[in-house]
C-alpha cells in the first residue's frame, strides 16, 4: 500500500510517517517545509531503517501534485499540510484560508483527476466551537471556532461532506485531534516550533532547557477546578497510531463511502497547573511561571468523548501523562535547537 502524506515533515506528520513505515505502508511525503525541516524525515528513515520518498512542493501547486500522482500508485492520502498558529491566523486570515482551504481543494481536485478516493484529514477539536458542551461527541453540530484557523477546519469538513454527496466513491475520515504533545520515545523527533512557541508544552520545555526565562499561565480565574484551562492532552505517538487505525478502518470497510469523523483524545481534561506540576516531577526541576491575563479565544475546558474511536477504530490513547512529559523532555534536552544541527 502506498500513501501520500502531505505535511509529513511536520510534528504530527513525521510521527505518523514513522508509524506507517512500521506497519509496512510505503510513504511519499509532500511538504513545502514552510514549518518543518527535512531532517525530521532523515531521522525517521534512520529510526525505521526504511526509505521515505520526499517531494518538496506546495499543495496549491496542482501541476506538481499531479506529477506525484502519475509517478506513484497512490492508494490513500493523509492530509496534514496546513498553517496552524491560532493567533497568527487572526493577523493574516487570507493566508490561512488560501493555504488550508484553497490548498485542500487543490489536493482534492488532483485526487479526483487521478481517481484516488481515500482521504484522511487532520481536523481539530476546535471545530466544536464554543456552542457545544463537554465532553465533545462526534454527533454534535459543528460550532463556530474563535479563529480563522479553526474556521478553516470547519470549512474543510463542510467541503468534504459536500464532495461526498456529489461523488459516491469518495471515502474520507476526519480525525479531530485534541491536544497532541510528547515525542517519539527515542528523542530523535519531536515538535520544533519556529520562534516563540504558541502551545503550552513546547513553551514549558523551552523554559526547562533554559531558552526562555519563565512560563506565562494565561488565566487562573476560569470556572475550573484550579482556575486554569483544562485540555485533553494525548501522546503524539498514540495520535500517530490513530492514523494507522483510520487507514485500517477504511481498508476494513470497502463498501463505505462518505465522511466519518472520529475524536482522537484520552477523554480526560488536565489543567495548565497540573501540566506544569507533572513536567516538574518528570524532570525533577522547578519551572518558573507567572500568572498572566487570559488569552483571547481560549475556552475554559474541553476534552473528548473518544468512545467512537475506541470502538470502531480499535484505537485508544494508551500512553500516560508521565510518559508525555518524559518524552517531551528527552526530545527537548537532546535537541535544544530542534532540528537545527
Ligand atoms: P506542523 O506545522 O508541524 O506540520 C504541518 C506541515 O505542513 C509542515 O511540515 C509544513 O511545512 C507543511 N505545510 C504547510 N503548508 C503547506 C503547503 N501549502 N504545502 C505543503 N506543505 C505545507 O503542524 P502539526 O502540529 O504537525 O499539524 C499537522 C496538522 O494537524 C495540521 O493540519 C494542523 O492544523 C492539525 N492539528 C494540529 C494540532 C496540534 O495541536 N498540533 C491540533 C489539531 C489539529
Ligand atoms: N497556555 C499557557 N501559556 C502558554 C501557552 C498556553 O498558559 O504559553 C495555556 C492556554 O491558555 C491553554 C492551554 O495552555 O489554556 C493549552 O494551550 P495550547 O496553545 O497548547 O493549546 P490550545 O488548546 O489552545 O490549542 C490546541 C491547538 C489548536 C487546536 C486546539 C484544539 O494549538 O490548533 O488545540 O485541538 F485547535
Amino acid at each position: 500500500m502506498q500513501v501520500l502524506v502531505t505535511g509529513g515533515a511536520g510534528y504530527i506528520g513525521s510521527h505518523t510517517v514513522l508509524s506507517l513505515l512500521e506497519n509496512n505502508v510505503d510513504v511519499i511525503v509532500y511538504d513545502n517545509l514552510v514549518n518543518s525541516s527535512i531532517e525530521s524525515i532523515d531521522r525517521v528513515e534512520k529510526l525505521t531503517g526504511k526509505k521515505v520518498e520526499f517531494v518538496e512542493g506546495d499543495i496549491c501547486d496542482k501541476e506538481k501534485l499531479s506529477r506525484v500522482f502519475k509517478q506513484f500508485s497512490i492508494d490513500a492520502v493523509i492530509h496534514f499540510a496546513a498553517l496552524k498558529a491560532v493567533g497568527e491566523s487572526a493577523e493574516i486570515p487570507l493566508s490561512y484560508y488560501q493555504n488550508n482551504v484553497h490548498g485542500t481543494v487543490c489536493l482534492l481536485e488532483v485526487m479526483q483527476q487521478h481517481k484516488v478516493h481515500n482521504f484522511i484529514f487532520s481536523s481539530s477539536a476546535t471545530v466544536y466551537g464554543e456552542e457545544n458542551n463537554v465532553p465533545y461527541v462526534e454527533t454534535m453540530k459543528l460550532g463556530t471556532p474563535s479563529s480563522p484557523y479553526g474556521a478553516s477546519k470547519v470549512m474543510v469538513e463542510r467541503i468534504l461532506a459536500d464532495l461526498a454527496l456529489s461523488d459516491s466513491k469518495f471515502r474520507a475520515v476526519s480525525l479531530r485531534y485534541f491536544n497532541p504533545i510528547g515525542a517519539h520515545e527515542s528523542g530523535a523527533i519531536g515538535e520544533d516550533p519556529k520562534g516563540i512557541p504558541n502551545n503550552l508544552l513546547p513553551y514549558v520545555a523551552q523554559v526547562a532547557v533554559g531558552k526562555r526565562d519563565k512560563l506565562r499561565i494565561f488565566g487562573d480565574d476560569y470556572p475550573t477546578k484550579d482556575g486554569s484551562c483544562e485540555r485533553d492532552y494525548l501522546h503524539v505517538m498514540d495520535l500517530a497510531q490513530g492514523h494507522v487505525a483510520a487507514l485500517d478502518w477504511l481498508n476494513r470497510h470497502p463498501d463505505f463511502s462518505g465522511v466519518e469523523a472520529f475524536n482522537l483524545g484520552t477523554g480526560n481534561g488536565v489543567s495548565v497547573f497540573a501540566i506544569v506540576k507533572a513536567f516538574e516531577q518528570a524532570i525533577n526541576k522547578k519551572i518558573p511561571f507567572e500568572v498572566s491575563p487570559r488569552r483571547v479565544g481560549d475556552l475554559p475546558a474541553f476534552w473528548a468523548n473518544a468512545s467512537k474511536a475506541n470502538k470502531e477504530l480499535n484505537w485508544q490513547a494508551n500512553r500516560s501523562l508521565e510518559q508525555m512529559m518524559t518524552d517531551t523532555w528527552r526530545w527537548q534536552s537532546k535537541n535544544p535547537n530542534g532540528f537545527l544541527i
